[in-house]
């Protein structure tokens, strides 16, 4: 199939970024850091996590964090949420979409969430039918899609299954995560042959972690299935604190950058994505693995 002319790119960095940091960051740090984003014309920003704060100490601050953005109208911004619990807060802040998440595996699925899939089902429907009723926006991550910590391949009649099941509750967009980065472009073109044959490309995101390196030739493969919406994060910061050998997102400016050479317009302004990187690499004092911030480095330093 031909390369797509436009894609979306999903910035992930300031949730699954630093939901696994151990370098703690003020609220007002990550608020300067979703401005840097912000000024870069990323057009959706997963800017926090509605969770337990004990399960998620990084993310403690997501109320008053949501509270103190200075947004701008043409760009989305998202918050992760597991219950009802974190939807009044999600409410409270008065954010634009809601990023629920189950995953594929059930063992993952108890880690991360303490409960079953079964019982995570309905809780997410119920979210959904809230969030519309609100006028959200609505996305829904399944993890370990490409692979689990615990259970490793998972099938695929299961992601057809879970994927089913919350298109059907009306979720907007559902993003495939490949948690711990396992995902390989064989893999990619083999499970979005199936997928794409029974659900429509443009409601289907792909997120991958960058493990074993493989997170540009999974989307440039995914590209050429007709997938148009990837999930990045600035830096290539991120991680699952509950998926053992979970790395960062595969880098926005990499992305961006392989995206830009294939002359596919996703509406972003590089110089200011690499500033936004290049900030967050200097707050959490050490060399993230973003290509293209290191290729910036090595030319402003010779
Ligand atoms: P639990 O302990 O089973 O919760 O945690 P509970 O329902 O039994 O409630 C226990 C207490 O927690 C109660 O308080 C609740 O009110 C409170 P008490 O009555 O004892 O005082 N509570 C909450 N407090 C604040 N915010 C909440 C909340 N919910 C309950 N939202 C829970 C269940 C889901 C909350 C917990 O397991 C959790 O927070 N898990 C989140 C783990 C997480 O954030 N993982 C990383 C994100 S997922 C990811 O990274 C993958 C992704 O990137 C895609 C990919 O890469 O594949 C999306
Ligand atoms: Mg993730």
């Amino acid at each position: 199939m031909a390369l797509p002319k436009r894609v979306l790119i999903r910035e992930v960095g300031p949730r699954d970024g630093l939901q696994n940091e151990s370098t703690w960051l003020d609220t007002s740090e990550k608020q300067r850091w979703i401005e840097l984003l912000t000024a870069a014309r990323l057009p959706y920003i997963e800017v926090t996590s509605f969770v337990h704060p004990k399960w998620v100490p990084a993310l403690k601050d997501a109320k008053e964090l949501a509270q103190s953005l200075h947004k701008k109208g043409d760009i989305t911004y998202a918050a992760l949420i597991p219950n009802e619990k974190g939807l009044a807060h999600f409410f409270e802040a008065n954010l634009d979409t809601g990023a629920m998440f189950i995953s594929s595996s059930e063992t993952h699925n108890k880690k991360n969430m303490n409960q079953s899939i079964q019982e995570t089902l309905p809780v997410i429907k119920q979210m959904t039918a809230d969030l519309k009723a609100a006028g959200k926006h609505t996305r829904a991550y399944i993890s370990t899609v490409f692979g689990c910590p615990y259970e490793h391949q998972v099938p695929m009649d299961q992601v057809l299954r879970l994927t089913e099941m919350l298109l059907s509750y009306g979720i907007d967009e559902i993003s495939l995560g490949d948690t711990i980065g396992e995902a390989h472009p064989l893999q990619v073109e083999r499970r979005l042959d199936i997928l794409l044959e029974r659900f429509p490309a443009d409601k289907i995101a792909l997120h991958f972690h960058d493990t074993k390196g493989m997170g540009l030739a999974n989307i440039y493969t995914a590209l050429k299935a007709g997938i148009t919406i990837f999930d990045a994060s600035s830096g290539g910061l991120g991680g699952c604190p509950y998926a053992p050998g979970s790395s960062g997102n595969v880098a926005t400016e990499d992305v961006v950058h392989m995206l830009q050479k294939l002359g596919i317009d996703t509406n972003i302004n590089f110089p200011a994505l690499i500033k936004a990187a290049e900030w967050i690499e200097t707050k959490v004092d050490r060399t993230l693995p973003s290509h293209c911030l290191r290729a910036f480095h090595s030319h402003t330093t010779s």
